[in-house]
């Protein structure tokens, strides 16, 4: 099987770590997505075929074959830049959407470029998304960041990641959150493209839906807990004890993806909702359909696929997407947007 080169050390290490922790160490959350809780009421007489259900939908201008994200993960290393083109060779094969990892290494170090820009080139026709941490415009980042992240790789939308626990339990993490709101409103204003803000794990309460919404943003990810936990990848980094033990403490923390959803649609009930985190397949993503997302998005699971081969991810969308669709029809159901789910 083809493999990915090894990467490089230095500036890289980080991104490397990332990806090398997250396909060998268990990281998972002590949670679960929540998503257990809800069932389909089986139709055995669904009086469809299964090949009249239709899975595909319009976001943001850009049609979709099916409501499938493959989550903002990575680029800023050779071996990033080799994931990243298997992964966008996969969304447009299947024609989903996708996001990139943090472009802050691309924005420093302009060698970087090529890691992520090669998705759109692997690419050209899928919903694309461009990706900086939120945090980053308290250290100086700019509209002009945003736009250069955007222009970068041609993308469709900015996604600003809120990610303050991961900070917080790094070494030397940056966790001036203050006065964040105002700053994400201007962007919202000021760039050409719409802003999505997602978490990266933890999901979204109905205290900061409201807010994201009062900022103008086009879309929230609630990216909640269930999935791949950001404590724990830090925890396997920690370069002491103290910061090693500072991160395993939080391994249960955060909103699980169901109770996410619910909050977004309370909060701000017109909001364009994406959710994630800690979505196992296809059935999990027409339930967060069903509870009120408009897209589905895997992260760590698209990574492993990844890291195997461009095949690999190729039949991963595919059987993600036939699940969806198969749910549908067993639930006696022709349009995701008719998808209705009970609680357990
Ligand atoms: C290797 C890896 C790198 C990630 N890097 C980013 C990132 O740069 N920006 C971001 O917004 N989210 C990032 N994430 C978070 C995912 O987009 C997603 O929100 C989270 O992993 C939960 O989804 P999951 O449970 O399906 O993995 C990353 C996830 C993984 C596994």
């Amino acid at each position: 099987m083809e493999k990915v080169a090894p990467a490089q050390s230095g500036i890289d290490q980080r991104k490397a770590d990332h990806i090398r922790i997250n396909l060998e160490q268990d990281v998972r959350s002590a949670l679960t997505s929540g998503l257990e809780r809800y069932h389909f009421v089986h139709e055995a007489l669904p009086e469809l075929d299964l090949e009249s259900v239709d899975a595909s939908l319009t976001v943001f201008g850009k049609r979709l074959a099916a409501p499938i994200l493959i989550s903002s993960m990575t680029g800023g290393t050779e071996e990033a830049g080799e994931i990243n083109r298997r992964l966008a060779e996969a969304a447009q094969e299947c024609g989903v959407a996708m996001g990139i990892g943090s472009q802050r290494a691309a924005l420093e170090d302009s060698k970087q470029i090529p890691t992520f820009a090669i998705a759109r080139k692997a690419a050209p026709d899928i919903l694309l998304f461009a990706n900086l941490g939120a945090v980053q415009l308290n250290y100086g980042y700019t509209i002009e960041h945003c736009r250069r992240a955007v222009d970068m790789i041609q993308a469709d939308a900015l996604i600003l990641h809120l990610n303050p626990l991961q900070e917080a339990v790094q070494a030397s993490g940056d966790t001036n959150f203050a006065g964040l709101a105002k700053k994400i409103e201007g962007i919202c204003k000021k760039l050409e493209t719409p802003v999505i803000v997602k978490e990266v794990g933890w999901g979204i309460s109905e205290r900061t839906a409201k807010i994201l919404a009062d900022c103008g943003v086009s879309a929230i990810d609630v990216a909640g807990a269930g999935g791949t936990s950001w404590s724990q990848v830090e925890m396997h980094r920690a370069p002491d004890e103290f910061t090693r033990q500072l991160a395993a403490t939080f391994v249960g923390w955060g909103i699980p993806t169901a109770d996410s959803i619910l909050n977004v649609k309370k909060a701000a009930p017109d909001m364009t909702l994406f959710a994630s985190g800690g979505l196992k397949d296809g059935l999990d993503i027409a339930k967060c359909l069903a509870l009120g997302a408009t897209l589905g998005g895997m992260a760590g699971q698209f990574l492993k696929a990844a890291a195997v081969s461009t095949e690999k991810a190729v039949e991963m969308v595919k059987l993600t997407k036939r699940q969806i669709e198969v749910a549908m029809f067993s639930a006696g159901v022709e349009k995701l947007e008719s998808l209705k789910v009970e609680k357990s």
